[in-house]
């Protein structure tokens, strides 16, 4: 499968010096300017995003909802920088990531964003411990300091002990919350969640819950999850809904 460089046909001259700081509002921990991202492959084009602009202020705790297919992990994979966007812009910390070099788009990732994957992503051949504290290590924070933070946090979402384990001897959940624990662990200023709560069990999830609303009260950190977890919507502050790539409601409550 190919990622369709060709745009859908539209201009993308909008500018990258707008709006990231307004007068007495909270600064812009995402932007995103008539995104589009486009996959075509043989004769199947699939326009996965269609078109979104919207803005995540600073320490906002957003839920992106919609059915299966509607473009939610694409556009949080646009977000982190995981995948380039066909059209339109996405702006980061008031930074236009969608035509950064590879190395600077690296560097905001390892610093800022942390990621939970939809399908985990725990490398098989690491223990638990070390696939957490791994954007520590490459950060080069000090082994006894590094396990530290991590038993902490297992201690917190209940896998304490768990620490030396290879993730194929780990259930779903506890991947799951090994992939957690990695994305927070490093205390980032924004957190994308691809359904951080869809393998678990409604005390294990709302345990995590607790964790990253916590982590957003505290420490001001940004969470964007991609979810149809009713749990998790109903702690959001505010619920965006993707219909077809594009967004069809976007509700917030206090
Ligand atoms: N790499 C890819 N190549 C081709 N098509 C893709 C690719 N990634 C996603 N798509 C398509 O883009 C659309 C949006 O997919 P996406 O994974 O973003 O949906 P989603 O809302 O996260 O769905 P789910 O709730 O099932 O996780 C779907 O039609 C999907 O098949
Ligand atoms: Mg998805």
């Amino acid at each position: 499968m190919n990622e369709s460089t060709a745009g859908p046909g539209r201009s993308s001259s909008q500018s990258a010096t707008a709006d990231e700081v307004r007068d007495g509002e909270r600064p812009a921990a995402v932007r995103t300017e008539d995104l589009w991202k486009v996959f075509e492959h043989d004769d199947i084009r699939v326009e996965a995003v269609r078109g979104v602009t919207f803005r995540i202020d600073s320490g906002e705790f957003v839920v992106l909802a919609g059915p299966s297919g509607s473009g939610k992990t694409t556009l949080l994979n646009l977000i982190g920088g995981l995948t380039r966007p066909t059209d339109g812009q996405v702006w980061v910390d008031g930074r236009e990531i969608g035509s950064l070099p590879d190395r600077d788009l690296a560097e905001i990732r390892l610093e800022r964003v942390g990621f939970v994957f939809q399908a985990y992503n725990l490398l098989p051949v690491l223990t638990a411990l070390e696939n957490a504290e791994f954007t520590l290590l490459l950060r080069g924070v000090p082994a006894a300091e590094r396990r530290s933070r991590v038993e902490k946090l297992f201690e917190r979402i209940g896998i304490a002990g768990l620490e030396d384990r290879l993730p194929g001897k780990l259930s779903g959940g506890q991947q799951q919350r090994v992939a957690v624990a990695r994305a927070v662990v490093g205390r980032p200023a924004l957190v994308l969640a691809d359904e951080p709560t869809a393998n678990l069990d409604t005390a294990t999830s709302a345990s995590l819950i607790d964790l990253m609303a916590e982590l957003n009260r505290e420490l001001g950190t940004t969470f964007v999850f991609a979810t149809h977890d009713p749990l998790l919507m109903e702690r959001a502050r505010r619920n965006v809904r993707l219909v077809d790539g594009s967004i069809v409601a976007d509700e917030r409550r206090d």
